[in-house]
């Protein structure tokens, strides 16, 4: 590496995503299962909204945390879900944003943080880039929340548990004792909770227990893109307890030297968006995962996911995650090997959010290559 570059930028690894776009870009029309973001647009009523917002003049900076209405917004429905006393937040650019914000305001170098595996791709890298140590507590086969290995892996160094239920890439949806059993390991040493519940609205099951309900010194991360179709719009916010409102403030501060504030336009707009209604979306998706399910549940090893819009599969026997991905690709197919999202290199991670027609096309592809 360069050596004008800094030591932190070598702490991270951005390989097995782009070797994938690589060889990605080389295919004409592939079948893409790849793609982390919705396939329906924003609503139109949304669009409106933004539009009308941007010809009303609201084109200047919101103040740091966000705009009032909106913060008091997302504030009261946190209170009201999670029975808080009060709540801060702050509107972040994106749920990326968020993660970046509350890590900067936690971490310290040396500080563990404890991570499912499989996870989201962001923690790992962001903790290293801040020096933080990776905890990682296997959650395979069955990706449900790892309690008692959460509970081992707590040290003295433990400065935050990070959860994300529905997941990606496994599409897990914790239970409500699973989330219960994870406040009374953390609220024994008093240990913050990370809650990035970006897919609270991709739930086929029913609602989504949250450790917001059980835990007072729990962050709960949410966001705008994936439940509107708008990941572009860059908006997602951070609330807590009262009792965790330093953290708040330390965001904000954070935010007001670096990301200044999220776009405004689109802050208007998602006051709007909070009162709408997505379960026809969510509705579709689960046709989507019932398309792959049950289209690859016999050639496959597969946990049914109860979230989001990924599957995360077992390569077929004596093959690697990559190795699987490789033959996939050479077969018009992409697809995600598991080791960008884990420690082991076993499974890849389908994403449906395309069309049910590209499904049952790569559903075809598939099967044929075990
Ligand atoms: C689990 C999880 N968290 C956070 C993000 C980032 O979301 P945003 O686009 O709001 O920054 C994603 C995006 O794929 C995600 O899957």
């Amino acid at each position: 590496m360069e050596d004008f570059l800094s030591d932190r930028v070598g702490r991270i690894d951005a390989s097995g995503i782009r070797k994938v776009f690589a060889l990605g870009a080389s295919l004409k029309d592939p079948i893409n299962l790849s793609i982390g973001q919705p396939d329906f647009d924003v609503p139109d009523e949304l669009k409106e909204a933004a539009i009308a917002a941007i010809r009303g003049g609201q084109n200047r900076y919101s103040q740091t945390a966000g705009v009032c209405e909106l913060v008091e917004k997302v504030c009261g429905l946190a209170q009201a879900e999670f029975g808080w006393g009060g709540a801060r937040g702050l509107i972040s650019s994106g749920v990326s944003a968020g993660l970046l914000l509350s890590f900067m305001s936690l971490i310290n170098p040396g500080d563990e943080v404890i991570i499912p595996d499989p996870y989201f791709v962001m923690y790992k890298h962001l903790v290293n880039l801040l020096g933080g140590k990776c905890v990682f507590v296997d959650s395979y086969p069955g990706f449900e929340l790892p309690v008692d290995g959460i509970r081992e892996a707590v040290s003295e160094k433990t400065k935050l548990i990070i959860l994300n239920s529905p997941g990606n890439p496994t599409g897990a949806v914790y239970t409500a004792e699973q989330v219960k059993a994870v406040a009374e390991i953390a609220r024994e040493k008093g240990i913050i909770v990370l809650s990035d519940e970006i897919y609270e609205k991709f739930s086929y099951a029913g609602r989504p227990p949250s450790i917001g309900e059980y835990y007072e010194r729990s962050l709960v991360l949410r966001g705008f893109g994936k439940a509107y179709g708008m990941p572009g719009w860059r908006l997602g916010y951070v609330v807590c307890d009262e009792c965790l409102h330093e953290v708040i403030e330390a965001m904000t501060k954070i935010q007001q030297y670096t990301f200044v504030c999220a776009p405004t336009p689109f802050q208007m707009a998602a006051i709007t968006a909070l009162e709408m209604d997505v379960s026809g979306h969510v509705a579709d998706y689960k046709v989507k995962r019932d398309i792959i399910c049950d289209g690859l549940g016999d050639s496959f090893e597969i946990v049914t996911p109860k979230g989001a819009f990924y599957v995360f599969i077992k390569a077929p026997d004596g093959m690697s995650g990559t190795e699987f991905v490789a033959k996939a690709i050479k077969s018009n197919v992409l697809i995600i090997p598991g080791n960008v999202f884990s420690e082991r290199d076993t499974h890849f991670r389908i994403s449906y959010a395309t069309s049910n027609e590209k499904l049952r096309q790569g559903v075809e592809v598939l099967r044929g290559l075990v």
